[in-house]
């Protein structure tokens, strides 16, 4: 068979060898030639692709980014884009279609299923807020790189006495400040899913200080919003092509307004984009070659509009369309968990 493969939406550790995993398992165990379409759906509306072979992926497994490089070009916003694409599809003879992304890349991936494309799905977000999955490649090293930077910050903090807020991606869903938050201890920790009174989350830091703690920890993650509003904090007012505002400056407001209240010194880190790069961990290398070979198995089962999921611990599919336009929240055990390990607020 011929196999195309994409990478779209933002990038991720562990792109690289969901690609190793499908070219090493087509050609190797099927006989397939896999070709990769570049920056995303992009490159299958405007036909740029690369030969996949053996030495193309060579090396790749710990490397970050993506080899295809991405883009979040949506296909659905230009004139015929969607039949453009198909035609480029049927133009270099590609049998089936894996494209691995996010709720974007899905969506497309659904349309192009609708309209007779043989697409297969696998989930890609750092933000883990796929639906549908338990967990999304990337994440783990995301997490990874957000504790190490809040251990970091642990001691400074302590050494001046500080509060120090630090901002974690997580657009929709709190996954990475929860699980970084917990993992590196927080005293605070907010998500975009419980919107914040800002006078509780000063009320805890004084009461934290006033227990004889002399520095403090919080963790947001940049789609929080304040309760008072419910306005997420952007730093562009324009959107991307799949309607998103860039979103980014919570921390920075957050501590300003900490300050204010609480009387302590209070500064801001915003982990941004270093939370995307770098060497996945053991974790995603074996969780993107696990979805990679699903994915590929799935492609010689004839098995089509599905994206590969993980479940407890088992490689399944669901039906892309159960996948898109929704946002997964975080786990309610693991708000609950987090609660559980800080002084809780006397009723006043
Ligand atoms: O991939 C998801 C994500 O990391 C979000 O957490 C973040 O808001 C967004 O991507 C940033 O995307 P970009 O790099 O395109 O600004």
């Amino acid at each position: 068979m011929r196999v195309g493969i994409l990478t779209g939406g933002g990038d991720c550790p562990g792109l690289n060898a969901v690609i190793r995993a499908v070219v090493r398992k087509g050609v190797m165990h099927y006989g397939d030639q896999v070709i990769g379409f570049m920056e995303g759906w992009r490159g299958v509306f405007e036909n740029k692709t690369m030969e996949l072979d053996m030495d193309a992926i060579s090396g790749i497994l710990p490397r970050g980014g993506t080899i295809l490089r991405t883009s979040r070009t949506n296909p659905a916003k230009r004139e015929g884009g969607l039949q453009t694409c198909l035609e480029n599809l049927r133009v270099n003879r590609v049998d089936a279609l894996i494209a691995i992304g996010g709720d974007d890349t899905m969506s497309i991936a659904q349309r192009m299923y609708e309209l007779g494309g043989n697409v297969v799905g696998v989930p890609k977000t750092i933000d883990n807020d796929l639906m549908g999955t338990d967990f999304c490649f990337g994440f783990d090293t995301a997490v990874n790189t957000a504790t190490e930077a809040i251990d970091r910050v642990h001691t400074t903090a302590e050494a001046h006495q500080r509060v120090i807020v630090v901002e974690v991606m997580g657009r929709g869903s709190g996954w990475i400040a929860m699980y970084s938050g917990i993992a590196g201890g927080a005293d605070v920790i907010l998500i975009p899913e419980l919107p914040f009174n800002i006078e509780e989350v000063a009320e805890r830091i004084r009461l934290r200080h006033a227990r004889g703690r002399y520095f403090s920890i919080v963790v947001v993650a940049e789609g929080a919003k304040f309760a008072a509003d419910g306005a997420e904090v952007v730093t562009a007012v324009s959107k991307d092509e799949f309607g998103h505002a860039r979103l980014g400056g919570i921390g920075e407001l957050l501590a300003r307004e900490l300050e204010h209240r609480t009387g302590l010194e209070t500064r801001s880190v915003i982990l941004g984009h270093i939370q995307r790069g770098g060497t996945p961990s053991a974790f995603d290398r074996v969780l993107a070659s696990r979805y990679g070979i699903g994915a590929i198995d799935q492609v010689h089962k004839g098995i089509f509009g599905v994206m590969v999921a993980l479940r407890g611990n088992d490689i399944t599919t669901i039906p892309l369309v159960d996948a898109i336009n929704k946002t997964r929240p975080v786990d309610p055990e693991l708000v609950e968990v987090a609660m559980g390990l800080i002084d809780p607020i006397p009723d006043r």
